[in-house]
This record gives C-alpha cells, structure tokens and sequence, in this order.
C-alpha cells in the first residue's frame, strides 16, 4: 500500500512529527540562535522576486526534514502536476482547477477536454485590453456623449475582493483622472454611498459575477440599472454603454440585458477566490492599464513556475504552507495573523480571508471522511504599523500562540521624510521582540521594582516568517497572491481535503430566499422555524413598520 494511501495521522511522517513536537516545545528561539549563529542566513530563501526568512520559526533541521518528508509522504508532487496538467482536483465539483492557465504566457498550451484554455485567456485578454484603452483614453462613451470618469465594480466573494485589494495595492500605477469604486453588500448603503456623488452620464458599472445569479451582485445591478434610467431620461438603450459584464454565465448575462458583446468571460475551471486575475480584474485593468496588467500576470507566473519546479526545501508556498500545517495539527494554533507593513496592502488581508478559510475551511476529506486533524486556520490582519497599537498586544504576551506573517518592501513608492526607514524598523524589531522578547533578569537589570516584573517580561518564542520584496510593482503583487494561492494549496493536498469547492456558503443562501417573502409580504405568513427565528421574524415586521 503506498503511504500516500493510509490515512494522514497514519504517515510515517505524522507520527514522527509527533514526537518530535514534544522536544522542539522545550526549545527556545534564543537557544536555537545562540546554538548556530547562521541561522538567520541559513534559514532563509530567495525565490521568485521574494525573499522568505523563516528562522524565526520553533523549527530545527529535522523539523524541516520531517514536514517535507510529510509532503513527499502526502504525493504533494504529484497533486501539483495534476493541478497544472487541468486534471479535475477540485473533485466534488468534478472541475478543473487552473488558475495558472489565466497567467500562462502566450502561445503555452493547457488542454481541457481538449480545448487549449490559454489561447482562450489570451483571447479575452486581447478584449479587455481594447477596451480598457477606450475607456482610459476617453474614446469609449457615455449615453449622453460625456466620456467615463467613473468605474464601479458590482461583485461580491472572489468578484470583489480580487479587484479591490488589487487596486487598493496598485493606486500608484493607477489613473488618478478617474474615480473606481466596489460595491458588493447586499446592504443598500453600500449602493447609494458608492454613487451618490457620482454623475450617471460618466458613470460605468462591471457586473462582476461568475454566476450572475449571486444575490447580492444581482440586487445591487438592478439598482444601478435603476441608477442610470433615473439618471440618464429612461431611455432603456443608455444602458449599453454604462453597463458591461464578467461572467461565465452569458444566458444570465443577456436575460439581464447587457449586450453579450460587452460581456468578458471567464471559465468554470477559475474558481471565485482565484479570479483576480481573469477577467474579474476588469476594473484592475482599466486603472492601471494593460500593459501593468500583463506585468501583474507576469508575477503570478514567475511563482507558478517557482511553485512547480523548485525542490520542497526552497520552495516559498511549500514551506509556507508546511509552517501552517505544523502550527496548525501540532501546536495547536488556531489563526495566522498577516501584517503587511505597506499602506497600499490595507485590503490583503481580507482578501487572503476568502482565499484562504474558503478554500481550507472543510470538514471531511476527499472521500467524504470525517477528518481527524484541524484544517484551515483563521486568516487575519491589519497593515502595520497600526495593528502594533491594537491587537499586538495579545500576540506579544497573550496566552495564544499566533504565527505572524510579516511582508515588507525595500524600497518605498512614496520616499518622504524617515518614513520608509521608519517603518521598516518596526517590521524588523516586532519579528525580534516575538522571537526573543525580554526575560525578567533583563526586565530587573532595567531597575523595574519586583512586583511589576512579570508584566514587562516577554516570553519570546513567538514564531514568524518574513517576507521581503524590492518593491510593490504589479509583478510583485501577483508574485504575493501566487505565494498565498499555493501555499493554501500545499495545505489542502496534505489535509486531503476538497481546496476549491465551497459547499458551507449554500445554506445560508437557500435560508435567506426563504425568509424574504416571509419578510415582504403584507399579510402575516405562517412561519415554520425554530422559535427564535419565528420570534425574531415577527419581531422584525413589527418593528420596520414603527
Ligand atoms: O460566497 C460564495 C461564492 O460562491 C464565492 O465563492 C464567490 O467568489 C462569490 O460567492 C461570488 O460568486 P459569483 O462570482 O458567482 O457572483
């Protein structure tokens, strides 16, 4: 029987892991530093644009020797071949999984029943490229004749995260003349907040949806077509030039009413999280143009290559990932706290938030058997510096153990003053303060009075990795997701778990369409819930009508 077979906690590997956990939690960093002063250049790697220091993480060699053979135990190899190759990995829903096809160069060739998918990205890329021109240049026009100075992207999940937090990370590159905006709440304030300054006559909405059935992007794109009749006389013709569609689903798309033409598809086999990149970066494109576009595409090739080539040992998202899971399944930790110290990576931790717990968040493995080990930890995060006057706080000296991903950058685009140098040392003393923290002899060598020494004492061994770029260029952000898209990867084929279906968002969905009408409808309904649900129903209409 290969070992790839038997059950995870069955591996060789697992077990050894195991054990070994028991001698490393009586470990310290200070005395795995002070034991080989190379550590810190040992540990550390250079790969696709990045550079990863991970010697700050409770690992000895053997520690790294075991994960890997973990990986190797788990046929990791063999799961990311399948993945390239257009094998359907992504199992309960019997598809694809080829992401990497949306950034493979031109003229490769990846086969999907057949069909070679990279000349159809290109093809859509050509499109999107057409048409972000017109609309930057100011050839493509409104309804009244007024050229487009404003972009708002309707999506919610992977068709808004993607395109938020790429043009909050790249504004630099971006159109300033413009004005992009997301609305993906189902909430009407975020709507009306989105649009009530904007002119309709300048205004163009992507409907961004991979479905096109999705609730909240439906609701929030018949309000825009509302939005624009109001705005632009009724005539129903205006809406074919404020109104253009991402989807995979073309029937939705016309039976909306947008003309198929000004629809830009992508495939079943780019699952939401991982759509970025596709053409759900319509609204990415248009701010930063084509060609940075293409250098983004650019980067998350460079790591899709790294990824599928570079032996475990040096491999980002392999290692990555392997810290996650022995965080995770041996000590216990429950989350993985990532802070980019650069201003313009605000939303990257809610997009990881999706990528990651949507992805990694299951119960049962491939077979359908319950699991028997932690999957997916809680992603979170706050660019630093501000989370250090927040949460650091609890991962300093709180009871529980949170790795830390740090991501950094050389050089700033905005050099003013100190800043950069600033910020940067605070990148390098929180990583050293989590490692080694202070002991109460150190604390009393300060002249602290006995009685307040345990609360300035900081037990250290707090583990994290570093990652270092030159700079935040488009590549680099592709390069950055690409890291976190396959070490979620690396995770979830050693966990043996579906990565990329997502059944837990269903019942939620079908409860809601249940419970509108029962919301809306004037005579009272005969509700069939739990008593407290019933009890809030009735609770509700009550209220809205005070
Ligand atoms: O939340 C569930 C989900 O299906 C996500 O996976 C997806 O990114 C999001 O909804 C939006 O879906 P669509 O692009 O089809 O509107």
């Amino acid at each position: 029987m290969a070992i790839f077979s038997l059950p995870l906690t069955e591996r060789p590997a697992w077990k050894a892991l195991r054990t070994h956990y028991d001698f490393i939690r009586t470990l310290s960093l200070r005395r795995l530093f002070a034991d080989d002063p190379k550590r810190g250049e040992r540990l550390a790697i250079d790969g696709a644009g990045f550079y990863l220091d991970y010697s700050k993480n409770l690992v000895t060699d053997e520690t790294l020797k075991l994960l890997i053979k973990l990986a190797e135990e788990s046929d990791l190899r063999s799961r990311i071949e399948a993945m390239f190759r257009g094998d359907k990995v992504n199992v309960t829903e019997n598809r694809s999984v080829l992401h990497i096809a949306l950034r493979a160069p031109r003229g490769m060739s990846i086969l999907v029943d057949g069909e070679n998918v990279v000349a159809q990205v290109q093809g859509v890329l050509d499109k999107m490229s057409i048409f972000s021109e017109r609309v930057r240049v100011g050839e493509w026009k409104g309804y009244t004749g007024k050229r487009i100075r404003n972009i708002i992207n309707i999506g919610i999940g992977g068709s808004d995260l993607g395109p938020v937090m790429a043009y909050e990370a790249l504004k630099y590159y971006s159109d300033r003349s413009m004005t992009f905006r997301f609305v993906s709440n189902v909430d009407g304030t975020d709507f009306v907040e989105a649009t009530r300054d904007l002119d309709p006559a300048e205004t163009l909405f992507i409907g961004s949806s991979k479905t096109f059935t999705t609730l909240e992007t439906m609701t929030n794109a018949a309000s825009a077509r509302q939005w624009l009749l109001n705005g632009l006389g009724g005539d129903p013709k205006a809406i074919a030039k404020h109104f253009v569609a991402v989807s995979t689903n073309r029937a939705k798309v016309s039976e909306f009413g947008i003309d198929p033409a000004n629809m830009f598809e992508f495939w079943d086999w780019v699952g939401g999280r991982y759509s970025m990149d596709s053409a759900i970066g319509l609204s990415t494109m248009v701010a930063i143009g084509p060609d940075h576009f293409r250098a983004l595409l650019e980067g998350f090739h460079v790591m899709d290559e790294h990824f599928r080539t570079a032996p475990f040992e040096e491999n980002l998202p392999v290692l990555m990932g392997l810290f996650t899971i022995w965080y995770t399944d041996f000590f216990g930790a429950q989350t993985v706290a990532v802070l980019p110290y650069e201003q313009y990576l605000k939303r990257f931790p809610a997009y990881l938030q999706q990528l990651t717990m949507e992805s990694n968040g299951k119960h049962v493995t491939l077979e359908g058997a319950k699991v028997t080990y932690d999957t997916g930890p809680i992603y979170w995060g706050e660019p630093g510096t501000n989370g250090q006057h927040s949460f650091y706080q609890l991962i300093h000296q709180g009871t529980r153990l949170i790795p830390c991903d740090f991501i950094a950058f050389a050089q700033t685009l905005n050099p003013i003053g100190r800043h950069h140098d600033i910020l940067m040392a605070n990148v390098f003393a929180q990583t050293e303060a989590l490692a080694f923290g202070k002991t109460a002899d150190e604390v009393r060598a300060e002249g602290t009075p006995e009685w307040l020494v345990p609360h300035r004492v900081f037990e250290g061994n707090r583990p994290s990795n570093t990652i270092l770029a030159e700079r935040l260029t488009p590549a680099a952000l592709g390069g950055l997701v690409a890291l976190y898209e396959h070490s979620v990867f690396t995770q979830g084929a050693i966990w043996n778990i579906d990565s990329f279906d997502q059944w837990g968002v269903e019942l939620g969905k079908l409860l809601a369409q249940r419970i509108i009408p029962e919301l809306e409808r004037k005579d009272d309904p005969d509700l069939k819930h739990d008593s407290s649900t019933t009890a809030l129903i009735h609770r509700y209409r009550k209220m809205k009508e005070s």
